[in-house]
């Protein structure tokens, strides 16, 4: 049966609340996804698992196998995709700590394996990304968050940057001036190939620094992971909602 899928990013190498079944690997046409998927149930749903970084965070952001990853899930049953986002905040109404559905994307990404049609004389296909993530579950991921009691921004643009350095301060001013209001390493090539594979496919963001020039001083990993740690709790209990009750549904 079609289930949900977490890929979970920095802070989010496991699922504690998930009762793990199976750990899979899945062999790829694109080579080794992130990590084996991780196969169990959340409170009596199927749920399936990727930290996107690999175990022990080993994989910067453009070393990440996007197509395989993506591939691996739809292959195990995958048919709806949250993608989690640590980001930083660009525009006033995203200060850190603020939980965020974005709904729109720019992508500053370059050289990474971005398409799925990469092979000489095969089928290709230029999906259409008007609205990058499907709105289908955007709005599930809304209401689970209100359901959990959670205070979330409905809509944002992320800006995806090459990383793994952060932004210069004239970069992000330049990324603002885009109409970016939040900024991440991840969210591209990911949506996209979720969109060419025929996956349902959001994010769930959330802020953990101000973006370069835009809080006080440098930006530290301290501050970093100090937001992650208090993010993590709120974003679990909305997908918990998500995947168990019935505001999860489409
Ligand atoms: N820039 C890019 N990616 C990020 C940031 C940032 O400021 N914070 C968390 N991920």
């Amino acid at each position: 049966m079609a289930c949900l899928a977490i890929i979970g990013g920095s802070g989010f190498s496991s699922f504690a609340a998930l009762q793990v079944r199976e750990c899979r690997q899945v062999v790829t046409p694109f080579g080794e996804t992130s990590a084996p998927l991780v196969c169990g149930h959340l409170d009596g749903t199927e749920l399936l698992f990727l930290p996107r970084h690999g175990v022990g965070h080993r994989l910067p952001p453009h070393r990440i196998n996007y197509r395989a990853n993506l591939w691996a899930l739809r292959a195990s049953g995958a048919d709806r995709v949250v993608g989690l986002a640590a980001v930083g905040g660009i525009g006033d109404r995203f200060p850190p700590l603020t939980i965020v559905v974005p709904d729109d994307i720019i992508d500053y990404t370059y050289g990474r394996g971005h398409t799925i049609y990469d092979g000489e004389g095969e089928r290709m296909e230029h999906v259409d990304m008007t609205s990058p993530y499907c709105e289908e579950l955007r709005q599930a991921l809304i209401r689970a968050c209100a359901a959990s009691g959670c205070v979330a921004v409905a809509n944002g643009t992320y800006g995806a940057t090459q990383g793994p350095r952060l932004e210069t301060t004239a970069e992000i001013a330049r990324q603002e001036r885009d109409g970016c209001d939040l900024v991440g390493m991840t969210g591209m090539p990911e949506a996209a190939i979720a969109r060419e594979l025929g996956l349902c496919y959001a994010s769930l963001a959330f802020v953990v620094n101000w973006a370069a020039g835009k809080g006080q001083g440098v930006i530290t990993m301290e501050e970093i992971q100090t937001n992650l740690a208090k993010c993590v709790g709120r974003v679990e209990q909305v997908l918990r909602v998500l995947a168990t009750s019935r505001v999860g549904r489409a």
